[in-house]
């Protein structure tokens, strides 16, 4: 029977004090923000970019700020044959990896009667294949060196919420839901753990443009939340994912988009209606 420290994070009271984590897609957006949050926990953290060099330096200041490692390294991570390097770049600068943070992701929009497969395999190769088989790679590293580590994959309402023009998106983030699953069953004997985050209308880069919908949405109350999310807000789930007593799951953070809401306010204006 294992001992309460032996359990990593399937103990009750998980530390990230002194663990190093390698976040994908931490330039920017929602990666940024959960690298810093790691930093804040105590965590070592390999920031990965794309294009943006300048912001990932940014985000290496903000860690060692605050008293922790950071390493850079430059990878797109559609490319698998990159995928080494991110592992040992990591293990270079920290020793070992307890924690994968697959959060990298791009979007594009598309009607789904006139989306290229150029198209659909660009989405898919970098939301699905690219974090399933660096997943793997990070899971063999895992069992064969006994860390008890933890996986945490930031997905999507696009999960389950079809987009019309946005389709080979919630299809590669369906199917990345899957792969977040068939991991956590197959590592949990190895103690480690495998969640993921539901994010819902985030303000970043990629979909700072939808924030007007969201807001007009909430005004009329067909959204309970007040505001949108912030990157902040979906660290702080993915903090919580790696602290839950739980694995194969998806945590919400969502902003009330997913909560079964029919509020038809202007139907209070019918006269009919009061008596
Ligand atoms: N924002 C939302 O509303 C929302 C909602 C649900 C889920 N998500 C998911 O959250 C994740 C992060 O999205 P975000 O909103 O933070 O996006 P973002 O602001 O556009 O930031 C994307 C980050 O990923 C990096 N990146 C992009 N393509 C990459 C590649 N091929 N290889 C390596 N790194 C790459 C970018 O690096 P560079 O700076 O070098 O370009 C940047 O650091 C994605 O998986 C997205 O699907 C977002």
């Amino acid at each position: 029977m294992p001992t309460h420290t032996d359990l990593g994070f399937f103990a009750t009271d998980v530390s990230l004090e002194d663990t190093a984590a390698i976040v994908t897609g931490s330039s920017r957006g929602i990666g940024r923000a959960i690298a810093i949050e790691l930093a804040r926990q105590g965590a070592d953290v390999l920031i990965n970019y794309n294009q943006n060099r300048t912001a990932a330096e940014e985000v290496q200041n903000a860690v060692e700020a605050l008293g922790r490692k950071a390493v850079i390294i430059q990878a797109d991570i559609s490319d698998l044959d990159a995928h080494p390097k991110l592992l040992d770049t990591a293990l270079n600068a920290f020793g070992k990896v307890d924690i994968l943070i697959n959060n990298a992701g791009i979007t594009r929009i598309a009607d789904i009667l006139e989306e290229t497969p150029a198209q659909f395999d660009l989405l898919v190769n970098t939301n699905l294949k690219a974090p399933h088989f660096l997943a793997q790679r990070v899971a063999n590293y895992m069992v064969k060196n006994q860390i008890r580590g933890c996986i945490i994959y930031t997905l999507s309402i696009s999960d389950t919420m079809a987009s019309d023009n946005r389709t080979a998106y919630c299809i590669s983030k369906a199917g990345l839901e899957m792969s977040m699953r068939a991991y956590a069953g197959r590592l949990a004997a190895h103690g480690i753990k495998v969640n993921g985050i539901a994010a819902g209308v985030i303000d970043t880069d990629l979909s700072r443009v939808r924030i007007p919908d969201y807001e007009e949405a909430a005004e009329k109350g067909y959204i309970f939340m007040v505001r949108p999310g912030t990157p902040e807000d979906v660290a702080h789930a993915t903090i919580a994912a790696m602290k839950l007593y739980d694995t194969g799951v998806v945590l919400p953070a969502s902003g009330g988009v997913m909560t079964p809401l029919l509020n038809l306010r202007t139907m209070a204006a019918l006269e009919m209606n009061r008596h």
